[in-house]
């Protein structure tokens, strides 16, 4: 080959977010940068971490049975959750502490979603308080995740200021009767706020980005349990939510409590079977989410994707049906929809996209996403992602 041909192929490799394509690319990359007691705090799950694997599975397991020569020129991936509309249907599911992997957490990722067109469901851990996570991106659809914990006044004082700060929906985590038992985080001491030990003392040194970040950015705390009048120590507000505020004995009745102090959309999320699904549903929920936590919960849960035909079929004549666990690609969100779901959501994925970028990384995860499903309504036959359906389904 003549040198001219030859250093015509030579160009620059992708800069920037372009170089993360798929969720591994950001995992991998999250991986480089993050201290491992992190990373494997993100990563992790509960116990054997069985859970984890069979959300895996049971997307893996479904297969598509594309219809050919039909007209996809033309593709729309927008939907609508709640009624209102989203431009891509992938949501940012509540995880907390976002400050963890980048000083702007939550307020990146906010940002990030609404320019997006998506919905962000702020977990009542968040790093940043509610009302900062709605100052940075004031036009954006966020939902507040809530625990029913056992104080009134404490839940009735964040309803109101969720509702203040103009969080459309409620989202009801049912599957947290106590933390589940992260054998990673026992074995690298993770801690919050983190502990730099001797034995993790020379890995987090390596990570000098990271390091930077944690410096350079807010304390890591709780922001909106600050107000709990108990300092902003996040090892001490941790303490007081886990003795004071959480509180295994409560039941569905409680719902009807919540239900009346809520006038929004109320979600129920962590429902893995049908009869929860009912329930849920009974008790005045508007939407349930499929969901075990991401693996983070009990282990040996059915894959989400296991168990959403049956719920879907169960309660999505009645309430919105959504699904978060292992969706990893535009196709697995795709499937979601194939199955029942209005849309799906993820909590890894934007974590590694806000650690490898901030907001420009989440973007770019988002976009990852859009152009993926797009791509997948092309290869399957569908114009509109409003049009899967079981057909789809080999
Ligand atoms: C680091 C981290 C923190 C999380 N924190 C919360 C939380 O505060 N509230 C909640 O309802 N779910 C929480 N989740 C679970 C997510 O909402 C979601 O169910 C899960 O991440 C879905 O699985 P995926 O990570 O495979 O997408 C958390 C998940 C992760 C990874």
């Amino acid at each position: 080959m003549k040198l001219r041909a030859l250093t015509r192929m030579l160009v620059r490799a992708p800069r920037g977010a372009a170089r993360w394509n798929t969720y591994a690319d950001f995992r991998a990359e999250a991986r480089r940068r993050l201290p491992k007691m992190v990373f494997d705090f993100v990563e992790g799950g509960a116990e054997g971490e069985l859970t984890i694997a069979a959300n895996r599975a049971a997307i893996d397991k479904v297969g598509l049975a594309p219809r050919y020569m039909v007209d996809v020129a033309d593709r729309d991936v927008s939907t609508t959750v709640l009624g209102q509309p989203v431009s891509i249907p992938f949501l940012l599911a509540p995880a907390g502490l976002a400050t963890l992997v980048h000083r702007e957490g939550e307020l990146a990722a906010a940002r990030a979603a609404a320019a997006a067109g998506t919905v962000f469901a702020v977990s009542t851990g968040s790093g940043y308080s509610l009302e900062d996570i709605a100052a940075a991106a004031p036009g954006g659809r966020r939902w507040f995740q809530l625990y029913l914990w056992k104080s009134p006044e404490v839940v009735r004082s964040l309803l109101r200021r969720a509702a203040d700060a103009g969080y459309e929906a409620l989202v009801l985590t049912v599957d947290v009767p106590v933390v589940g038992k992260r054998e990673r985080d026992l074995r690298t001491g993770m801690s919050l706020p983190p502990r730099i030990r001797w034995n993790s003392a020379l890995d987090t040194a390596r990570r000098l980005r990271w390091l930077r970040h944690l410096i350079s950015g807010p304390d890591i705390t709780f922001g909106s349990l600050v107000e709990l009048g108990i300092g902003d120590d996040a090892s001490a507000i941790g303490a007081y939510v886990d003795r004071e505020l959480a509180d295994p004995s409560r039941t569905w009745d409680d719902m009807a409590w919540l239900r009346r102090e809520w006038n929004g959309p109320l979600l129920v999320k962590g429902v893995i079977t049908p009869a929860d699904a009912e329930a849920a549903v009974r008790w005045g929920a508007d939407g349930v989410i499929v969901s075990n936590h991401g693996g983070r919960q009990l282990d040996s849960v059915p894959g989400a994707f296991a168990a959403l035909p049956q719920i879907a079929e169960a309660v999505s004549d009645r309430a919105e049906v959504l699904v978060d666990g292992g969706c990893q690609r535009g196709a697995d969100v795709v499937k979601a929809r194939a199955l029942g779901a209005r849309a799906a959501m993820g909590g890894r994925s934007w974590f590694w996209g806000l650690a490898v970028g901030g907001e420009a990384g989440v973007a770019r995860m988002l976009d990852v996403y859009r152009t993926d499903i797009d791509r997948t309504l092309a290869l399957v036959g569908c114009r509109r992602f409003d049009d899967l359906g079981s057909v789809f389904l080999a």
